[in-house]
């Protein structure tokens, strides 16, 4: 079992997935263990983890990234695809796209977003100048050529704290920055993949136009409708993602 998907919003349940297990596992980083879903999907055993929890109702910034991360490590998990709903910013992000990041700009505050806090025996600092791993990238990039999906290859993705969306003067001050696109739940995780060297990428749905690039207010309806016909087209990708290793 060494390939990971972590649903995000829209996605607690993968429906094709041929469910065999349910893991619990304990983790140093939580009182309570973290519980894994593991299955058949597309002839391929993998594991599902709703960041959100079963029946989401866990918030971005309450989502315990390390325990996750952790649990996935422990298990034998070697490569992580992340998927994620953000907001679009930059002019070809328009909703129902679908990116790949190359790149992520942390704007989090107060998540536990390292594993080396504690009993060290050296500070260690990891390299994050390429925070995705471009195997996996190129594998999701590949898989969408193959079932002729069209999807952005990289851009530049803001992670903002929430759970609020952000003003308008916010998203102006990340689009000068570079952000394409904003969600809330890119890091810490792909920051503690790395610390824990397990290869992590991540497929960006957008399911809004992000605060002030539209003139409609932002609601739930247009993100829970967005998200219904953008997840077919990801869960397209991510099954053919997992038929072949590449
Ligand atoms: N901002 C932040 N996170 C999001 C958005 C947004 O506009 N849409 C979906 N997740």
């Amino acid at each position: 079992m060494t390939i990971a998907i972590i649903g995000g919003s829209g996605l607690s349940q993968l429906p094709e997935l041929k469910v065999t297990d349910k893991i619990i596992v304990d983790t140093p980083w939580s009182k309570s263990p973290a519980s894994i879903i593991t299955g058949e999907l597309n002839k391929t055993n993998i594991v599902f983890l709703p960041r959100h929890g079963d029946s989401h109702t866990i918030p971005p910034h309450k989502i315990n990234y390390r325990a996750n991360i952790w649990a996935l490590k422990k298990i034998g998990v070697k490569k992580i695809i992340s998927v994620n709903s953000v907001g679009g910013i930059t002019k070809l992000m328009n909703p129902n796209s679908i990116i790949v990041p190359n790149q992520v700009i942390d704007y989090t505050y107060g998540r536990g977003n390292t594993f080396y806090e504690e009993e060290l025996e050296n500070v260690k600092h990891i390299d994050f100048t390429m925070p995705y791993s471009e195997t996996l990238r190129n594998q999701l990039i590949e898989a969408a050529r193959v079932i002729k999906l069209k999807i952005h290859k990289k851009g530049v993705y803001g992670v903002t704290q929430g759970p609020r969306l952000e003003t308008a003067a916010e998203i102006s001050k990340l689009e000068k920055d570079g952000c394409n696109v904003v969600g809330m739940t890119g890091m810490p995780e792909a920051a503690l993949a790395k610390e824990l060297e397990v290869d992590y990428a991540c497929c960006g749905l957008v399911v809004n136009w992000a605060a002030g690039k539209d003139s409609e207010t932002i609601t739930m309806d247009i993100i829970e409708k967005n998200l219904k016909n953008g997840l077919k087209d990801i869960k397209q990708l991510i099954y053919e993602v997992v038929k072949n290793p590449y």
